[in-house]
């Protein structure tokens, strides 16, 4: 081997040989997936993407759903639609709660955030000329459809820059204000720096203002806790498949109340007035034209139960945990640099970090195939946060820590990019 080749272990292992095995570890996945002890072939470190495994009273919540209640709700009026009714209806209860919903308040369904957020931007009832803040750390399920209506000339938009205090933030957000400025739209926690911004004080902001006041909560939902009736919000965004531990499939929009009249973004069958080429006026089947997920559905009302049970505090007791565990190591290292968490700050268990001269792509496959690690290389669907974090033209690496992680997992990281930083830097 010559001096500039660099040697990382077992990379250089056949493919064949490394797809035969991941097919063989797939096959093992419905039986081991049941205890976390038991999923011994991977380190899953992506939870800022989906929580996985699930717990094994979601698993068993989708298959008893799937197995004795998923028949079409809202449709029929046999037993077994009604029973696929209570699944949705009590989920609908236990989100309100653990969201502390004021009564006014509705919870819709969907497919993911993704179809939450378009709902709630794209059906705004937005005029020519309104002005929307948002800030520097959107994901692109905010981001693009709030370009999509400023391309298509409804809005103009303004990012406010991320800034070490609420009131240097606050301050900003003041600054961008405008005449016309109709929504402040806020990611609660951001998915690449894990920065979390301060929504109790930005719902003041905007109420003051007499601004309607989206978050999005997909990262924090499931971590920190939500008070909707005390954080002065109007809309509330949570996926069900991340922390809230739910199956995939699943989405939810939180609102106050139906004091904006929201246009729905999907016509279709709602299983009443179907005589009428309008939909319902009722909130919230005004929004849920098609068959529900049942299942999922169901799986996301064990995922609230399981996060009930063990204790929001200290699940995110454990998880920052976890956080410090891995920022400290990676930040030990020499040639890593970690961005964010730069503060005392409570910030999420997603940590970015990069490590120099090494493409974000190869060290996520070398984590990957030699190490059996599962992190997330790129921008994470967050070009401007990559862009305000100054990673490297590829992006950086992102390990997400959930409710399945140990101690030991973090220690495996860590040991593996260190093996890489010998590898590649000899140091
Ligand atoms: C901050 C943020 N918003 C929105 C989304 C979109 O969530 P979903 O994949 O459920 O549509 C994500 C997903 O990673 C996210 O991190």
């Amino acid at each position: 081997m010559s001096e500039n080749e660099v040697e990382v272990p077992e990379i250089r292992e056949e493919v064949s040989e490394k797809e035969a095995k991941v097919s063989e570890i797939r096959d093992q996945v419905p039986e081991k997936s049941l205890e976390r002890k038991e999923v011994d072939f991977m380190i899953y470190l992506d939870h800022a993407a989906t929580s996985f495994p699930k717990p094994p009273a979601v698993i068993e919540a989708v298959t008893d759903a799937l197995t004795n209640t998923a028949a079409n709700p809202g449709r029929g009026s046999y037993a077994l639609a009604r029973q696929a009714d209570t699944v949705v209806d009590r989920t609908r209860q236990a989100v309100k709660t653990f969201f502390s919903m004021p009564p006014s308040g509705h919870v819709l369904f969907f497919p993911h955030a993704t179809g939450a957020l378009n709902q709630v931007i794209k059906g705004f009832p937005f005029e020519p000329g309104d002005h929307v803040i948002t800030t520097s750390l959107e994901h692109n399920a905010v981001r693009r459809p709030l370009g999509f209506l400023e391309a298509d000339g409804m809005i103009s938009v303004s990012k406010v820059p991320w800034q070490e205090t609420t009131d240097a933030i606050l301050e900003k957000v003041e600054d961008a204000l405008r005449l016309h400025t109709k929504m402040l739209i806020v990611t609660h926690g951001s998915n690449v720096t894990g920065d979390i911004w301060p929504i109790q004080a930005l719902g003041e902001l905007a109420e003051a203002h007499g601004i309607c006041f989206v978050v999005d909560a997909s990262q924090t939902a499931g971590f920190l806790s939500i008070n909707m009736e005390t954080a002065g919000m109007d809309f509330l965004v949570a996926p069900g498949h991340k922390g809230l531990l739910g199956p995939q499939g699943t989405g939810i929009l939180l609102a106050k109340s139906d004091a904006y009249d929201l246009l729905p973004q999907q016509h279709g069958g709602t299983g009443d007035s179907s005589e009428s080429m309008g939909l319902p006026q009722e909130w919230p089947g005004r929004f849920e034209s098609g068959t529900m997920n049942v299942a999922g559905i169901a799986g996301l009302y064990a995922g609230l139960k399981v996060l009930q049970e063990h204790g929001l505090d200290e699940l995110q007791r454990e998880k920052q945990t976890l956080t410090t565990q891995c920022v400290e190591g990676l930040r030990a290292m020499n040639h890593v640099t970690v961005y964010g968490h730069r503060s005392e700050q409570i910030a999420l268990p997603v940590v970015l970090f990069s490590i120099a001269d090494v493409d974000a792509q190869e060290a996520a496959m070398i984590l990957d195939q030699s190490y059996e690690i599962a992190v997330r290389a790129g921008l994470h669907c967050a070009p401007d946060a990559h862009k305000w974090a100054k990673t490297p033209a590829g992006g950086g690496l992102r390990a997400s820590f959930g409710w399945s992680t140990s101690k030991d997992d973090i220690e495996a990281l860590l040991k593996a990019v260190s093996d890489i930083i010998q590898a590649y830097h000899g140091a």
